[in-house]
Parts: C-alpha cells; sequence; structure tokens
C-alpha cells in the first residue's frame, strides 16, 4: 500500500503545495492535502493544526507543513505532541532532522527557498532513515518532559 502523507499551507505556499503534492503522487505516495486550496489570505495557524494534530494522533506518519517563512507552521507543529517538526532549507538539516531528529513533519518556507530546492529537500526527507541509538534516548526525554515539575518543583 501506498505511503500516506499529509500536506499542509497558508495562501503564502498554496503554489510551492501543488508542486510539493504533484511531486509526492507522481512518487507513489498517497496524499491527503488539507489545504489552503488558494492564494487567499488565511491563518497559517488553521492548517499547522489540522495537519499536526493528525500527526500527533498517529493517523498519519508523516506530514509536511508550507508557509511563508515556515517559521509559524513551525510553532504551531511542535506544540503537539509526538510532532517533531523540523523547518529546513537546506540539504544537511534536512539529513539531520530525519537521522537524529526523526522529524515527522517536514516544514518549508515558500517565500524563503525555490520550488527546485523545495523538491529535493522533500524527496530526501522522505528517503532518509532515523538512526536511533543515542538520538532515540534524546527523543525519548523531549517526550518526557513534564512541565508540572519544571514550573513548580
Ligand atoms: C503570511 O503572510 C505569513 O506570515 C506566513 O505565511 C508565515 O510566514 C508565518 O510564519
Amino acid at each position: 500500500m501506498a505511503e500516506q502523507i499529509i500536506i499542509g499551507c497558508d495562501h503564502a505556499a498554496f503554489e510551492m503545495k501543488e508542486s510539493v503534492k504533484a511531486f509526492l503522487i507522481e512518487d507513489g505516495y498517497d496524499v491527503n492535502d488539507i489545504g489552503a486550496f488558494n492564494g487567499e489570505s488565511v491563518d497559517y495557524t488553521d492548517f499547522g493544526i489540522k495537519v499536526a494534530s493528525e500527526v500527533s494522533r498517529g493517523n498519519f506518519y508523516r506530514g509536511v507543513l508550507i508557509c511563508g517563512t515556515g517559521i509559524g507552521m513551525s510553532i504551531v507543529a511542535n506544540r503537539f505532541p509526538g510532532v517533531r517538526a523540523a523547518l529546513c532549507g537546506d540539504l544537511f538539516s534536512t539529513i539531520m532532522s530525519r537521522r537524529h531528529n526523526d522529524a515527522n513533519i517536514l516544514v518549508m518556507g515558500a517565500r524563503v527557498i525555490g520550488e527546485g530546492l523545495a523538491l529535493e529537500l522533500v524527496k530526501t526527507w522522505l528517503n532518509t532513515p532515523f538512526e536511533g541509538g543515542r538520538h532515540q534516548k534524546r527523543l525519548k526525554k523531549i517526550d518526557q518532559i513534564n512541565m508540572k515539575d519544571i514550573y513548580s518543583p
């Protein structure tokens, strides 16, 4: 069965999202596009919440989020338990976000990088495995952060 990927964007990234979606479908992925569906102004927050909540619930193993800079989407997505959203604009960070961080959402900025690089990053991200080992231990520590211990010790 084709791997399912959930993708979302805001108005600033509508065109890039369409290119990424077409690229993924061409590559055999089953893409769930939650919008935006045109270039009319929307709040990136709403789309970030949709994608991140689905990944957080385990309904999708991986997601892609794109806004103008990628910053808003990554701030939103990383609020969700179990989500490891990586804002990437270069190949090295993209590779490391998988190898060391086991990122489950790739975030990009459509006003920061061009379409050619974005497609290359998506392809690389999807094909780079997590290394596990010492990195797994660090991810576990993230999941174990207890805000109550930090703010009311
Ligand atoms: C929209 O103008 C822009 O603020 C948004 O796409 C994103 O860059 C937010 O972080």
